[in-house]
């Protein structure tokens, strides 16, 4: 703050505190403690108002608060450029600075467990049920707003609660796209495969590749459909459909992967349009350590039901 702005405040501050004080006590009438009978001339439906002073216990609280205000501002930066008395405000007080004290103050006290963890293999944090509970709660402030609550995904995000993956589900992969994201890229095929294209090569993929019924009387050519996919599709979402990971090309196989809905007309959709999923990456926001409890956390939700069932 420069100087002019440092004055210009304190002259402000301490100008209202002084008017305020003049104000208490000038007002202020009489013998406290002396009730009148005098009104104050004027009444409305028969009642009244005294010319009573303030009660003292109110004219108290009015005290109190220009005091509590006078030792706030020494105690504290307040006053333009006044760092106040207390240490710790050296750089003077912003909503930042505040933050970033409590978080040095958590990192101290999580740091040491955070780094216990991170330096386990992650199916080995997706045993401990303390840190499966820390990640739980990071995935409920991180996540759950694109994967849902119970993350079970919603349209356009992937369900991360069942054993189908896009990109990968052992648990380094899992890993590796929570810290660096993933940007899908599924192109559009409705320039290139035209529109009756489309629509067989949609009702292919419903039909042939998910398992899934046509509605009746649907007019399409299920053989063309399947030479587009066979000459257009495959490089990506391989020979039966079951896809790629490594470029997070979905399994059109399982019907209940499909984020982009199953339907003929979203399946168009998709087709003629393309999609770009993204993931944001959580590396430069969480940090290694938090997105090892993550991994631990989304790795445990599918494969520690399996674990129980083998138990069973
Ligand atoms: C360059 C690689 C590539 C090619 C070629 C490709 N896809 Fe895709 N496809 C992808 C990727 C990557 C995704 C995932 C997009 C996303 O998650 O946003 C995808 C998603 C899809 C989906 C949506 C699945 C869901 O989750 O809802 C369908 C359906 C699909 N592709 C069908 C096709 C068909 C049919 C063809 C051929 C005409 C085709 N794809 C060609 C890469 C490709
Ligand atoms: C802004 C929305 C958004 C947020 C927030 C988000 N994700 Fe995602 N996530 C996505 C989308 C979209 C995809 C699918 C990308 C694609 O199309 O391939 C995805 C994919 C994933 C995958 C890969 C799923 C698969 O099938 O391979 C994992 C794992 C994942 N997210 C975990 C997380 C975790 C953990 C967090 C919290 C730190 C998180 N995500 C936060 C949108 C989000």
């Amino acid at each position: 703050m420069t100087t002019f702005w440092s004055i210009y405040i304190c002259v402000l501050t301490i100008g209202t505190l002084i008017g305020l004080t003049w104000l208490l006590v000038g007002t202020r009438k009489g013998e406290t403690k002396s009730e009148t009978v005098e009104t104050m001339g004027h009444a409305f439906d028969g009642i009244e108002e005294y010319d009573n002073p303030l009660p003292q216990w109110w004219f108290m609280l009015f005290v109190a608060t220009l005091v509590f205000g006078v030792g706030y501002l020494i105690l504290y930066p307040g006053l333009g450029n006044w760092k106040g008395l207390l240490p710790g405000y050296e750089d003077g007080w912003t909503g930042v600075n505040e933050w970033q004290k409590e978080m040095d103050k958590a990192d101290a006290k999580f740091g040491p467990i955070f780094a216990k963890y991170a330096a386990m293999p992650v199916e080995q944090v997706a045993q401990d049920p303390k840190a499966l509970k820390m990640g739980g709660r990071l995935f409920a402030s991180n996540c759950s707003v694109c994967h849902g609550s119970d993350a079970k995904g919603a349209f356009g995000f992937p369900n991360l609660a069942d054993n189908s993956w896009r990109w990968g589900g052992d648990a380094d992969t899992i890993k590796a796209t929570i810290m660096g994201g993933r940007m899908a890229a599924m192109p559009a095929w409705g320039e290139v495969l035209g529109e009756d294209g489309v629509k067989n090569v949609a009702a292919y993929v419903r039909h042939d590749l998910a398992g899934l019924p046509l509605p009746q009387g649907t007019a399409v050519d299920l053989a063309a459909g399947k030479q587009a996919f066979d000459t257009t599709c495959v490089a990506c979402h391989g020979a039966t459909g079951k896809g790629t990971p490594i470029m997070g090309a979905p399994d059109l196989t399982q019907p209940a992967a499909f984020i982009y809905g199953t339907s003929l007309a979203q399946l168009q959709q998709t087709i003629r349009h393309g999609r770009q999923g993204h993931m944001p990456a959580q590396n430069e926001l969480l940090g290694n350590d938090k997105v090892q409890l993550l991994a631990a956390y989304v790795f445990s939700l599918s494969h520690g039901k399996q674990e129980e069932k083998s138990a069973e």
